[in-house]
């Protein structure tokens, strides 16, 4: 099997999904809506569930780098299920939707009656279809739909109860905005939520041992996993370098892996600049950090701090620590080592100095004492000498 095609975990997820089909096949049609970061496996999930649905699986994925058309991703389930049921008579608006009828429709040309005439006619040839074999209706990164699409899916919703469809949609939380309204009209047909998080360790070394094509073991999947946790893009590509190096044994100490890196500054790069800027400063106070310090150390005032922070919350690259007021923490390590790593070392010299200030300078409390220490300019045994790197953020704040 080719590495890409290695699957692993998910059996809650699927075993939810498989559920559904059954609802669905008995004439309670379902929606599902399957959300998680970049990389965690949504698109791996989707495809496996459809590999062992046993129903026609008819795909509609959205494009990140080229203009599509209104309702492509529609459009392409609706070739699928042509090609799945080449019988089938289909309605003039679908047939004119798969000529290419729709590319001149821009919204507000296209008038509300014969856009509601073609919702109606691919709603009703879909609902029909499915009525004569249950059908799974797959549509991944919705977060990148045109707003017909959207338009059409909540369209749908209201039929989908009394048809024998499973529609499971895919999205990623942090590119959310323009599908309020959707996910408010799946929310109100009851549709149920998979949320995806990182890979168990149990997996993580079942993943890296079908890559591997060798048992490893317990010690290194336990680093592997403590530098990941469990998100699959980032195990496998932390495992292709560590193989590369031949060192999978020191998952502990290796530089992040380029691709990763990659995502994670287009990530960074979405950010208003002063978000972008402040989480710099924190990725030099630690994976986990006080926002005050980090703020002082910004020169930043705590209040235009906090607001900056909240982007960086909503893109899902930190979150507030539950258990300390006004503490945050990195989502992955890998972004914290990321910015670390792309910051001047000059600048990290300096900016050390500034965060040991400023934890120096604030009020006592639990922590803070650590932090002066760390950033104080005394170095954690055994980096004396050597560029502050990547390393420390695990030593200082794990
Ligand atoms: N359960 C899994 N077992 C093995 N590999 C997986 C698993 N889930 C994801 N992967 C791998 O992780 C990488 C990212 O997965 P995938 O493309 O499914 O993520 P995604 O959530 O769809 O990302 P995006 O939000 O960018 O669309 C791929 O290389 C995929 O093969
Ligand atoms: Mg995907």
């Amino acid at each position: 099997m080719p590495e890409e095609d290695v699957f692993v975990g998910r059996e809650a997820a699927l075993r939810q999904l498989v559920d559904e089909l059954a609802a669905a096949a008995a004439g309670r049609g379902r929606m599902v809506t399957v959300s998680g970061e970049p990389g965690i496996g949504k698109t791996s999930l989707l495809r496996r569930f459809a590999e062992l649905a046993g129903a026609p699986a008819l795909w509609g994925s959205c494009p990140e780098h080229v203009a599509a058309p209104p309702l492509w991703p529609w459009e392409q389930v609706l070739r699928a299920l042509g090609a799945r049921f080449p019988q089938r008579p289909v309605p003039a608006p679908v047939a004119e939707l798969l000529e290419g009828g729709t590319e001149q429709l821009v919204d507000g040309v296209d008038t509300a009656g014969a856009a509601l005439r073609r919702f109606d006619a691919i709603v009703r040839h879909l609902i029909d279809a499915s009525l004569a074999a249950p059908l799974v209706v797959l549509l991944d990164h919705l977060h990148r739909a045109d707003p017909s699409s959207l338009r059409l899916l909540s369209h749908l919703v209201e039929s989908v109860p009394a048809s024998r469809l499973l529609v499971v949609v895919s999205y990623q939380p942090s590119e959310a905005a323009p599908l309020a309204e959707t996910l408010a009209a799946l929310a109100r047909s009851g549709m149920t939520r998979i949320e995806l998080g990182g890979l168990s360790m149990e997996d993580t070394r079942t993943l890296t041992g079908a890559l591997l094509h060798e048992e490893i073991s317990t010690w290194t999947a336990e680093g592997l996993w403590a530098r990941t946790e469990g998100h699959p893009f980032f195990l496998r590509e932390l495992v292709k370098l560590l193989t590369g190096e031949r060192r999978l044994d020191q998952p502990h100490t290796a530089p992040v892996p380029v691709p990763v890196r990659e995502v994670v500054l287009r990530r960074i790069a979405r950010l208003p600049p002063a978000a972008a800027e402040l989480l710099c400063v924190a990725a030099i106070a630690g994976r986990h950090f006080d926002i005050e310090v980090v703020a002082a150390a910004a020169s930043v005032g705590i209040e235009a701090a906090l607001e900056v922070l909240d982007a960086a919350v909503a893109a899902g690259l930190i979150v507030e620590d539950q258990q300390r007021l006004g503490w945050f923490r990195f989502t992955h390590a890998f972004a914290a080592e990321t910015l670390y790593e792309t910051t001047g070392r000059l600048r990290r010299v300096h900016l050390h100095r500034r965060i040991g200030a400023a934890a120096r300078g604030g009020p006592a409390q639990a922590g803070r004492a650590a932090e002066v220490a760390r950033h104080g300019g005394h170095r954690p045994a055994g980096t004396a000498g050597q560029d502050p790197q990547r390393k420390e953020v695990h030593q200082w704040n794990p």
